[in-house]
């Protein structure tokens, strides 16, 4: 089928779905973007084909776009937030940076997007999930005779130094996707004093947190910390990589959606929202190269996709991480420790 069977096939289902809506489909809608530029870009023209609404979008890490959010309190410019780790979109939540909704889709989608909505109250719902993951340029590791990484653990080897690259959990929701996951393993001493360890081997802490495996890719650097499902989309565009689960286990992302508090347009924010979570809407996400699993249970699930089931999970603890103090406490323990250390 091609993409734009895809699209218009969408865009009746959808039609008939939206009805409810129709009176005030027509208008303005303000996106702010945290998932894959492409499948931004895929989901404003599938939006837009079916909806007389004007979408003006902008992508930005998750991190960033938690920032501008809460910048932008007392006078929002942006109407929905879609996609990016559903930590910072706890803690907009929590700080009541964004709006209660309850979906009607709700009954549809994965317990652990329905999980993301409960602990949120209802300001944010699951849209996708992905797991962490190691990745690495095989031609290059072996040709610079380098032991192939299995474990976090082993990123800490001096052999390494130079040639990893995470991005900065500040403005990335995965690397602090990361951090959050090492702690939950390691404990936060231990965590840290890896991290350290670590961090003599890091060759650029990036802003986006997929810029690392797409650096591997070409092979501007050896190894890289992402989502695995980001390492996919790079294999499928020819990059020779090795996916990596880590021996001790991995943490992962319930990718999110928020309607910011006070949105001008809160009604085709709310239309955006039903189309974000319809399975025709979700199924589209492979035709922009993104293989995250999504979270209504009749999307279809990208063949190469990781399934979380296939992997060895933590039990991320969501609340606790995406809460306001211990998500601002570790990235400030992070940017006095870590960041600014000498190398
Ligand atoms: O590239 C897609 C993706 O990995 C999403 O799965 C995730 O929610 C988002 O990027 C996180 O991006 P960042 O780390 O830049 O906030």
């Amino acid at each position: 089928m091609t993409l734009k069977n895809v699209l218009l096939g969408s865009a009746c289902v959808a039609a008939a779905t939206m009805m409810a809506f129709s009176a005030q489909a027509a208008g303005r809608l303000n996106v702010i973007c945290s998932a894959d530029n492409e499948w931004c870009e895929l989901m404003e023209t599938a939006f837009e084909l079916e909806h007389d609404i004007d979408v003006s979008m902008v992508r930005k890490s998750s991190g960033e776009a938690y920032a501008q959010v809460r910048a932008e309190a007392s006078n929002p410019k942006i109407d929905i937030w879609w996609g990016g780790t559903g930590d910072p979109h706890l803690q907009a939540a929590a700080e009541d940076l964004t709006e209660e909704y309850k979906s009607p889709t709700l009954d549809q989608l994965q317990d652990w997007a329905v999980r993301q909505a409960e602990n949120a109250n209802f300001r944010t719902v699951g849209i996708y999930a992905g797991a962490l993951g190691i990745g690495y340029n095989t031609p290059l590791l072996q040709s610079k005779g380098l032991p192939e990484p299995k474990c976090w653990k082993d990123l800490a080897d001096p052999a390494y130094k130079g040639e990893i690259q995470m991005a900065n959990p500040n403005s990335s929701g995965t690397s602090y996707t990361a951090l959050a996951t090492l702690v939950q393993l390691f404990g936060e001493e231990e965590a840290f004093a890896f991290l350290m360890d670590m961090h003599k081997n890091i060759n650029q802490y990036t802003k986006s947190g997929s810029a690392p495996i797409k650096a591997a890719a070409v092979g501007e650097t050896t190894i890289g910390i992402t989502f695995m499902h980001d390492m996919v989309s790079q294999v499928k565009q020819g990059a020779e990589l090795t996916i990596v689960p880590p021996c001790e286990g991995t943490g992962y992302e319930v990718g999110s959606m928020s309607i910011i508090k006070g949105a001008r347009n809160l009604e085709n924010a709310k239309i955006w929202y039903e189309f974000a979570l319809s399975a025709k809407a979700q199924s589209i996400a492979e035709d922009g190269g993104s293989y995250q699993v999504p979270s209504n249970s009749a999307s279809r699930i990208p063949e190469a996709a990781p399934r979380l089931e296939d992997i060895k999970l933590i039990d991320y603890d969501f609340a606790k991480y995406g809460s306001a103090e211990v998500r601002r406490s570790l990235l400030s323990r992070w940017d006095e420790e870590i960041k600014t250390a000498p190398q």
